[in-house]
């Protein structure tokens, strides 16, 4: 039986060619699988047409929109991960979920191995290899661009001399990949880090500098998910869908970063995620009033390396799995109303309404009806700093100062 390869299919160019080029480089038939986790343009039907015309043996399309939004975006929220503190992981949350197609494809399919369009500097081959190492130990992995010298050159010249129905002459100068969470775009002019990005780099946000009037909208959450907007019940999926447009007109979510991948390379992106970031900042804020102090202060840490391990590939890891645990738990209380105003670029939180919070006003006050206990501070204060005050006497009594490290920069 001839061998099979299940390719990673996105309609666009490389991947069209890469059907054909894999064919004649290995002998082997290949499926095409084309994943919609929400990128937008043409239909998957018509996706899926093209593949079969560019010489696939079987073409499967997978709609992922609600599995995407509920299974990685979701847990994405829950952890407020922003890579680096600016990058929501975007395209680091799509590529488990289509690894997950791949793989599910090539058993169907009885295909040996797994190829992908990506090149061989960036963190998405990282991140779909290692998850079909994961989740399909059996399976191969081969990716044209990388192993198979199919250089863009090279494809748009296959793509005319095999009569593909694919477009070859529309020059896009940017790299972008982009989902419902958000859009990343890399390559061309922005490579030099001190160009600006020009008004064609977007297409998710509008410009911020000049924006309509503030929206106001009031998103509620249950267990740290959003489920309903102005008190009207959505599903994760059209929460971020409507944000995106809400926030995307008001410029919300634009991001320009320079940003350390995986592989050791400092990278320039530019990334519009309105849905996404104006759910974060919604979110932190119910945390604030929901979660007890240190549970918070820890949460934050351990999301920060949810979020590296996430950006470097590792969803299906076992450390990943357990942080999840633990941020699940932390969700328990995190219910409640956030109003937000979307004007100008930004997303600011206005009001918090929670019946599982622990703002308790009768503490926080400071008008009459306070129930705090001011009288138990001072004692409080005297042994919270017991400690440093008797380092302090002993500093005082072997160097002649209360503080010796002052003494110490001071020598050196
Ligand atoms: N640098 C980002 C990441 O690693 C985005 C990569 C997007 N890929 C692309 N072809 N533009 O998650």
């Amino acid at each position: 039986m001839t061998d099979r390869i299940v390719l990673a299919y996105s309609g666009g160019l490389d991947t069209s060619v890469a059907i054909g080029w894999i064919a004649e480089e290995t002998g082997a038939e290949v499926v095409a699988v084309a994943v919609d986790v929400g990128q937008g343009g043409e239909s998957l039907d018509t996706v899926r047409q093209r593949a079969l015309d560019c010489g696939a043996v079987e073409a499967y399309v997978a709609d992922a929109r609600d599995e995407f939004a509920e299974q990685y975006c979701m847990p994405t929220l829950k952890a407020n991960a922003l890579y680096m503190d600016a990058y929501p992981l975007v395209s680091a949350i799509s590529r488990p979920v289509i690894t997950k197609h791949l793989v599910a494809a090539a058993q169907q399919f009885g295909a040996t191995t797994v190829a992908h369009g990506c090149t061989g500097k960036g963190n998405d081959q990282v991140r779909f290899e290692v998850g079909i190492q994961t989740l399909g130990p059996e399976l191969k992995c081969i990716a044209p661009v990388r192993d198979l010298a199919l250089t863009r050159d090279k494809a748009i010249e296959y793509a005319t001399a095999n009569n593909l129905p694919i477009e070859t002459t529309k020059k896009n100068p940017f790299s972008i990949d982009q989902n419902v969470w958000g859009r990343a775009v890399e390559t061309g002019f922005l490579e030099d880090i001190w160009n600006g990005p020009t008004k064609d780099v977007y297409d998710y946000t509008e410009d911020p500098a000049f924006p309509p009037a503030a929206d106001i909208v009031t998103i509620s959450f249950e267990e740290g998910i959003p489920v309903a907007l102005d008190g009207k019940p959505v599903t994760p999926l059209q929460a971020i869908e409507e944000l995106n447009q809400r926030a995307g007109a008001q410029g919300v979510g634009r991001i320009d970063i320079v940003e350390d991948r995986l592989v050791g390379i400092k990278s320039r992106e530019i990334y519009e995620a309105p849905g996404a970031m104006a759910l974060i900042a919604a979110h932190q804020e119910l945390e604030n009033v929901t979660l007890e102090r240190e549970q918070a202060r820890f949460k934050k840490t351990l999301g920060q390396r949810w979020t590296e391990l996430v950006y470097d590939g590792q969803w299906f890891s076992p450390l990943k799995k357990s942080l999840d645990t633990f941020i699940n738990d932390t969700q328990r209380y995190v219910s409640g109303e956030i109003r937000l105003e979307l004007h100008g670029g930004r997303a600011t939180v206005q009001g918090r309404k929670s019946t599982t919070g622990l703002y308790d006003f009768n503490l926080a006050t400071y008008d009459t009806g306070d129930a705090f206990d001011q009288s138990s501070a001072r004692g409080f204060i005297d042994i919270f700093g017991l400690s440093s005050k008797v380092a302090s006497e002993r500093d005082q009594r072997l160097h002649g100062t209360p503080d010796f490290s002052a003494v110490n920069s001071l020598d050196s």
